[in-house]
C-alpha cells in the first residue's frame, strides 16, 4: 500500500468560514473548488473539512444528522464528488471529519431510539434507570450541566460527553461499529483518502460514563482498521486529549492496525492556568519547545507526530504565543518555521498562512459558540468577576477566535461573501489573502517557500530529529539524514540573543524571516541552516 501520510501537508477547513459562493453567509464546496489554485500554490496536499454534513448545528456540525450526505448549506453530494475529483486533478486529497463518539439527537437512529425500550434502535445509544429517581453519576458534560439527560417518553437517561443534543454511539452494540464500519466504506469507495477522527479516545466508557482508554478502545479502533481503514491505505489522525506518547503509540504503532497517527495538544495548554482556556496566564516559550521535542523523541521509532498550532477549537497561535502587535510577521513565521521543521504529519488551519491574528468581538451577542456561551454562565456563577472581565476571558479563550471567515480580499466583507456572514468577518489591511499574494515579505509567501522545503528537503521529510538547546528563548534542533543535516534555529523572544555556537556558520539559509543574516538573533527571527 501506497505510505503518503510521511509527506502529507494538510490544510484544515471550517467549511462554514471558508468562502461563500451563493451570499448567503455560509460558506460552501463551491467556494472551496474555487480555491483550489490558492491551495495548490501553497504547497498542501490534503485537504481537512471539518463537518459538511446535514446537521441542526448545534455544535457547528459537530452533531450530525446524516453521515452519508452533504449538508444543504455547503452544497450536494455531486458538488462533493466534483471537490474530490477538481482536487485530484491538483494532487490534493481529502480527509473528512470522522464523528462517531456521538451523532445529533436528530439523526434518525437517535429519532427512533428514544421513542420506546424496544425500538431496534435503542441500544445504539447509552441508556441508564435512573437512581434513586436521579441521574446515575455526577460527571459534567463537555458544553454544561449532567453527562446524562432524562428522557420523558422511556423514562430512562441517555449520556451525552458534549450537549445534549450529541448522544454517545453505544460501541459495545456490534450493530453499531458494522454501520460506522460501512459508513466509513461509503466515504472511501467515492475517493476519500483518509479522515480526522473527533474525540477518537471517547469511544468506550465504563458503566458511570467514565472515558476507559484501554483494551476496548483499541479493539474497536481495530476493528474499523480491518474492515474499512486498512484495506483502502486510509489515512486516519486521532483528535485524542490529555495522551502520553506510550498512549499514542499503543494507538498508532505501525503493527496495531488502529489509527495512523493522533495529535497531541500539550503545547497548546501553555498560557492558561491548569489548562483552563478562560484563565490567561503567561506561556512558557521553554516549555513550549520541549513539549515539542518530547513528543518528537517519543513518537521517533513507530509513529508520525501530527504537527499543529492552531485549529478551530483553538484561538490563534499568533495571539496566543506570538505577538501580534509589535511582530505579527516575525513571530507569526517564526512559530510556522519552528514547528514545521520537525518530523511529523504538518497541519495547517485556514488563516493560519495568512498570519492571522484573533478577530476583535465587543459583546456576547458577537459570539455563536456554544461552549463560549457555556464559559460565559459558568464565569458569571462564580460571582467573582465584573461583565467587562467576562468578556476578556471570552475573547482569550473562545473557539470562535479562529472561526471567524478568511479575508480573501479587502473591503468589508473580505471576498468572503456578497451577503451577511454568519459570524462577524475582521478584515485588517495586510492580513488578506489578495495583499498578501503580492507581498514578498508575507506570511502567505513565507509559508508558500517553507512548504516547498518540506517536499523537496530530503533531511525535512524523514530526518532524524535532535534538540541541541534550548534556553532563554533560543532554540535549535537538527534534522539529520546521513551526512546531512538541516538545522532549524528559533528565537522565541523580542530583544535580541546571541548566535548559537553549533549553528554552523558558513551553512546555506534555505529560510529565514530576515532579510540578511547578522551575528545574533532578532526578535523572533528563524533560520533553517543547511551543513
Ligand atoms: C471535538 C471537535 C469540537 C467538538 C467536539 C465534539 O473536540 O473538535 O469542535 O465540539 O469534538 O464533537
Ligand atoms: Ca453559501
Amino acid at each position: 500500500m501506497e505510505r503518503w501520510h510521511q509527506q502529507a501537508i494538510v490544510y484544515q477547513i471550517y467549511p462554514k468560514s471558508y468562502c461563500d459562493t451563493n451570499g448567503d453567509g455560509i460558506g460552501d464546496l463551491r467556494g472551496i473548488i474555487n480555491k483550489l489554485p490558492y491551495l495548490q500554490e501553497l504547497g498542501v496536499n490534503a485537504l481537512w473539512l471539518s463537518p459538511c454534513y446535514p446537521s441542526p448545528g448545534d455544535d457547528n456540525g459537530y452533531d450530525i444528522a446524516d453521515y452519508r450526505d452533504i449538508g444543504p448549506e455547503y452544497g450536494t453530494l455531486d458538488d462533493f464528488k466534483e471537490l474530490l475529483e477538481k482536487a485530484k486533478e491538483r494532487g490534493i486529497r481529502i480527509l473528512l471529519d470522522l464523528v462517531v463518539n456521538h451523532t445529533s439527537d436528530e439523526h434518525k437512529w437517535f429519532r427512533e431510539a428514544r421513542k420506546s425500550r424496544d425500538n431496534p434502535y435503542r441500544d445504539y445509544y447509552i441508556w441508564r434507570d435512573p437512581v434513586d429517581g436521579h441521574a446515575p453519576s455526577d460527571l459534567k458534560a463537555a458544553f454544561g450541566g449532567s453527562i446524562w439527560e432524562f428522557d420523558e417518553t422511556t423514562g430512562q437517561y441517555y449520556l451525552h460527553l458534549f450537549s445534549k443534543k450529541q448522544p454517545d454511539l453505544n460501541w459495545e452494540n456490534p450493530k453499531v461499529r458494522r454501520e460506522i464500519a460501512d459508513m466509513i466504506n461509503y466515504w472511501l469507495d467515492m475517493g476519500v483518502a483518509g479522515f480526522r477522527c473527533d474525540v477518537i479516545n471517547n469511544l468506550a466508557k465504563d458503566e458511570d460514563g467514565n472515558i476507559l482508554f484501554g483494551d476496548r478502545l483499541h479493539s474497536y479502533l481495530h476493528q474499523l482498521h480491518e474492515e474499512a481503514l486498512g484495506p483502502h491505505g486510509a489515512l486516519t489522525i486521532g483528535e485524542t486529549w490529555g495522551l502520553t506518547p506510550a498512549q499514542a503509540l499503543a494507538l498508532t504503532g505501525e503493527a496495531r492496525g488502529e489509527l495512523t497517527s493522533t495529535f497531541q495538544f500539550e503545547h497548546l495548554l501553555l498560557g492558561r492556568i491548569d489548562g483552563d482556556k478562560w484563565m490567561p496566564e503567561p506561556v512558557d516559550r521553554t516549555r513550549y519547545v520541549d513539549i515539542l521535542a518530547k513528543w518528537e523523541d517519543g513518537l521517533k521509532d513507530d509513529s508520525y507526530p501530527v504537527l499543529v498550532m492552531e485549529n478551530h477549537d483553538q484561538p490563534r497561535a499568533l495571539s496566543r504565543f506570538g505577538d501580534p502587535e509589535n511582530y505579527p510577521y516575525e513571530s507569526a513565521t517564526m512559530l510556522g518555521a519552528m514547528l514545521y521543521g520537525m518530523r511529523g504529519i504538518a497541519v495547517i488551519y485556514q488563516g493560519q498562512e495568512l498570519g492571522l491574528p484573533n478577530p476583535t468581538f465587543r459583546t456576547l451577542d458577537e459570539y455563536r459558540d456554544i461552549e463560549t456561551f457555556n464559559g460565559y454562565k459558568e464565569l458569571k456563577e462564580t460571582g467573582l468577576y465584573t461583565e467587562q472581565e467576562i468578556l476578556d476571558r471570552l475573547q482569550f479563550g473562545s473557539r470562535d477566535c479562529g472561526r471567524t471567515p478568511i479575508p480573501w480580499a479587502t473591503g468589508e466583507k473580505g471576498g468572503f461573501t456578497t451577503g451577511t456572514p454568519w459570524i462577524k468577518i475582521q478584515v485588517d489591511p495586510g492580513f488578506t489573502a489578495e495583499e498578501q499574494d503580492k507581498d514578498e515579505r508575507s506570511v502567505l509567501n513565507f509559508y508558500r517557500r517553507m512548504l516547498a522545503l518540506r517536499k523537496s528537503e530530503p533531511c525535512l521529510q524523514d530526518g532524524e530529529f535532535k534538540l541541541l538547546l534550548n534556553e532563554g528563548g533560543t532554540s535549535v534542533y537538527t534534522r539529520t539524514v546521513g551526512d546531512e543535516a538541516v538545522y532549524v534555529v528559533s528565537h522565541f523572544a523580542d530583544g535580541e540573543a546571541a548566535m548559537p555556537a553549533c549553528v554552523p556558520a558558513n551553512g546555506e539559509v534555505l529560510l529565514a524571516n530576515y532579510a540578511d543574516r547578522a551575528d545574533s538573533l532578532r526578535p523572533y527571527e528563524v533560520l533553517w541552516v543547511k551543513a
